[in-house]
């Protein structure tokens, strides 16, 4: 079978550029191979990575049956475990999305709305002028709470302290491109001692999967749960055959979604706040929209605003929190783009490719909320979020969750970048996030008159 040219670099160069120049690597590939080239990289078979449209909605819109993506993200087997939505495929995928699904859209994630608001004014409230923080830092603390909130119903007490304190430090295992490869090479993942990196992740692990196991005990002998928290849906949910979830099930989803559903939010928001404060011209429009819903905007009503949903949706253009989208697996043979693909092919559609293309995006180098104003593009041409059978679950939840946390710190701070030099994208896991996290200085405060979110958290 003929693959698409690619670069002939040894797989093991391959690996280091992917790993430590992920945009230039593929920018410089795109350029010399095309909308289709073959990368080899150490460790994992040929993959065809595909950045025209027509033939990302050919493979994100094929029969679910034809690819499969689970057994690829295997990568990610020691963070989230053997029965995490992320590694399944065929129907057991499709039946337990259709679990996991709903409470992050429509009404269920509406009423998270004054919560997110809530626990953003908590989380600032200390803030003093002339207080210098991380951006990314502060999000995370905000975006995992929400989660935990979301899956749990409840982040308060000594576990879930303990909780979030672990969850956070557990990524720092994989918080840059040298830590990363613990992922990517297994010969790395060696237990040494809890003094070794891998040794440590180890040891944190087992004490996060202490605490979720303590609380699923204590929910299993609370045998009338009425709480309408993530947890209790999966307890109460049965299979076809009337099975409900192990324990050990419940695990390893409640993991995926505290771990999907938290730095990847937290990274795309530290960009937002990156571009608004690096653009002003973006935050001056922002703020006249902002003002111009009043003093006590409902979250639905934030929600809706065309300028800060563009600045959301241009931050997820410029730098996609994941470059690829999950890679897919072919069962039968296809014919795309002129080539013959036979059973076993793996496709990565690449989301930062498509979002650099100039024939789509022009100036896609220039961030510019505009464009998100004039034009509408289609789910191939802008998809931040992946798409098909695998789309992300989170995502009204995500942009819900990054407008209201931008509109609640820009309507009560005056905020300003430490360093208006350019932030490089560093990969984080699997996410990309900003280099140094955005060091940001706080400068002013509005006034309390002008204050447009009311807390209830007293
Ligand atoms: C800005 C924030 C986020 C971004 C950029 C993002 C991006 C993505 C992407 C690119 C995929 C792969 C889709 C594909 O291969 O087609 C994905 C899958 C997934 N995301 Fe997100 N995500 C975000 C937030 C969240 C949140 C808040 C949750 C929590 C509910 C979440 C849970 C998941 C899950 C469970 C999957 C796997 C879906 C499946 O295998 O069927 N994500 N996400």
């Amino acid at each position: 079978m003929k693959l698409p040219d690619g670069p002939h670099t040894p797989p093991l160069v391959q690996l280091i550029n992917v790993l430590l120049r992920p945009l230039e690597t593929l920018e410089e590939n795109a350029k010399l191979y095309g909308d289709c080239f073959t990368t080899r990289i150490t460790g994992f078979p040929p993959l065809i990575v595909v950045s025209h449209p027509q033939a990302i909605q050919e493979i994100l819109t094929a029969d679910s049956k034809l690819f499969d993506a689970g057994q690829t993200n295997q990568i990610l087997h020691p963070l989230v475990g053997d029965y995490s939505l992320l590694l399944m495929d065929g129907d057991r995928h499709q039946s337990q999305r259709r679990l996991l699904t709903p409470p992050f859209h429509g009404e269920r994630m509406r009423t998270y709305g004054q919560l997110i608001c809530d626990i953003t004014e908590k989380v600032t409230d200390h803030w003093t002028i002339g207080k210098t923080f991380v951006a990314r830092s502060i999000l995370q603390e905000i975006s995992l709470r929400v989660i935990l909130r979301a899956v749990f119903g409840v982040d308060e007490g000594q576990r879930f302290e303990e909780l979030r304190r672990l969850v956070s430090k557990i990524l720092d295992t994989f918080d840059s491109p040298i830590k990363s490869s613990f992922l990517f090479l297994k010969i790395l993942q060696k237990d040494l001692g809890s003094w070794s990196p891998w040794g440590r992740f180890l040891r944190q692990r087992e004490q996060v999967d202490k605490l979720i196991y303590a609380e699923i005990q204590e929910r299993r002998q609370q045998s009338h749960s009425s709480s309408e928290d993530i947890l209790s849906l999966m307890m109460s949910a049965r299979d076809g055959s009337g099975q409900t979830m192990t324990d050990q099930q419940l695990r390893d989803e409640l993991m995926t979604l505290l771990l999907a559903g938290h730095e990847t939010t937290a990274s795309a928001l530290a960009w937002a706040l990156y571009w608004i404060h690096k653009q002003p011209t973006v935050k001056e429009k922002l703020l006249q929209e902002l003002e111009s819903i009043g003093d006590h905007p409902d979250p639905s009503e934030i929600a809706k605003l065309p300028y800060l949903t563009a600045v959301c949706q241009e931050t997820l253009r410029i730098y996609p929190i994941g470059l690829f989208t999950f890679t897919r697996i072919l069962k039968s043979p296809l014919q795309l783009m002129g080539y013959n693909y036979e059973p076993g092919t793996c496709f990565a559609p690449c989301i930062y490719l498509v979002h650099h293309r100039e024939d789509i995006y022009p100036q896609p180098k220039q961030f510019q909320p505009e464009r998100f104003l004039e034009r509408q593009y289609s789910p191939y041409e802008y998809l931040p979020f992946g798409g098909g059978s695998r789309r992300c679950i989170g995502m009204a939840f995500a942009l819900f969750e990054m407008k209201l946390v931008l509109a609640n710190i820009l309507s009560h701070w005056q905020l300003d970048l430490v360093d208006h030099r350019p932030v490089h994208p560093v990969r984080r896991g699997v996410a990309t996030t900003p280099a140094d996290g955005v060091p940001m200085i706080v400068v002013g405060k509005k006034s309390p008159t002008s204050k447009p979110l009311q807390s209830v958290i007293s």
